[in-house]
């Protein structure tokens, strides 16, 4: 049995309700710190017995003495911290947006270095990088210089230079990972939800327009999190950030992935709009060589579980398809 007790901000969230649910089936013991708001997404991924055996403390991570001392009931181990706000709601509150992402990781360092946990793990975003136009041909790698272009960038780049300097100051190692559209259930706000939102119609049987096109990086939301927790445990010490690659792929693919998945939907995604302002391919060469081969399901199996799980929560009762289409 071992003796892991893993503490995850902002678990209540979409990737956050993934890391938690394998962590629970490990039978890890395993803490959420997170304002409060809706289960939805835990309810979502984890049965009524697993949902008991999780520790929800309530707090917010602006406020360090509640985080310090939540981290010290929990005799927490293991940090991963994904609490934030996403690009509309930075966009939307820039002061909020910078208290939460900025502030709120500061004190996640800060309390983890009071607490004597020598390491953490941490969500950045490929929103610190610019527009594809900015860089050369090619995937990027971890060391592409950063230009972002919203507040949400900026606050996740003020992230990456924090987590070096804590390990500078005061040898608290860091991992930060970047994902880029990360999609499957639980995905149901953000700027890049609408892949998730387009199987959540298909579900339902209602036709439905992703906002963006181009091409991009998938990634699927169980992955992800696995990612974060193998990141977690992996034996690391300075100060590093990764890129993830995931599935590249052009939006007629993603709709092809929908329309294999649910046939009677053929027809019905569609999508417009302008690409994403991000690069659309990202190298995880630097992620490899630090954590191993990252957990990988392929667009189609993805798209393909994820449909089928909203088929089965829509039939049961657990999801409301309203909370992903908006109305
Ligand atoms: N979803 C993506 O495609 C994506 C891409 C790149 C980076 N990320 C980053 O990954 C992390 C997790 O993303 P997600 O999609 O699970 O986000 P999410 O929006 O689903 O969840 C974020 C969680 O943070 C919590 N939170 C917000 N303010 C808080 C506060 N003051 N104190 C405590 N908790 C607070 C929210 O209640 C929510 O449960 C975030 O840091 C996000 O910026 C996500």
């Amino acid at each position: 049995m071992s003796d892991e007790r893993f503490f995850v901000t902002g678990a209540l969230g979409c990737i956050g309700a993934w890391v938690v649910r394998t962590l629970i089936q490990e039978g890890v013991p395993t803490t959420i710190f997170d304002l409060g708001g809706s289960t939805h997404r835990l309810r979502l991924l984890l049965d009524d017995d697993e949902l008991a055996r999780v520790r929800l403390v309530t707090g917010d991570i602006t406020d360090l003495t509640a985080l310090e001392r939540a981290i010290a009931d929990a005799g927490a181990t293991h940090l991963i911290h994904l609490a934030a706000l996403q690009v509309p709601f930075c966009k939307a509150d820039p002061p909020l947006g910078a208290r939460v992402n900025v502030v709120g990781t500061v004190n996640m360092f800060e309390a983890a270095k009071r607490a004597g946990i020598r390491r953490l793990v941490y969500a950045s975003s490929v929103a610190v990088y610019g527009r594809s136009e900015e860089y050369g041909e090619g995937p990027l790698g971890d060391d592409a210089a950063p230009h972002p272009r919203t507040h949400y960038g900026v606050y996740k780049q003020a992230n990456e230079g924090t987590a070096r300097i804590y390990w500078l100051d005061d040898g608290v190692s860091s991992i930060g990972l970047r994902p880029y559209t990360i999609y499957g259930p639980g995905r149901d706000q953000g700027l890049t939800s609408g892949p998730t939102r387009a199987m959540v119609a298909a579900a339902v049987g209602v036709p439905y327009q992703i906002p963006f096109s181009g091409r991009q990086s998938l990634q699927y939301a169980d992955d992800t999190a696995r990612l974060f927790i193998q990141a977690a445990r992996a034996p690391f010490e300075g100060a590093a950030v990764f890129n993830l690659r995931g599935s590249v792929v052009r939006m007629e693919e993603i709709v092809a992935a929908i329309e294999a998945a649910e046939p009677a939907a053929r027809g019905t995604i569609s999508f417009g709009g302008a690409p994403l302002p991000f690069p659309e391919e990202f190298d995880d060469a630097g992620l490899r060589a630090a954590l191993g081969v990252p957990p990988f399901t392929p667009l189609e199996e993805g798209v393909a579980r994820s449909i089928a799980l909203f088929k089965q929560a829509i039939a049961a009762g657990r999801l409301d398809p309203a909370g992903y289409l908006g109305g």
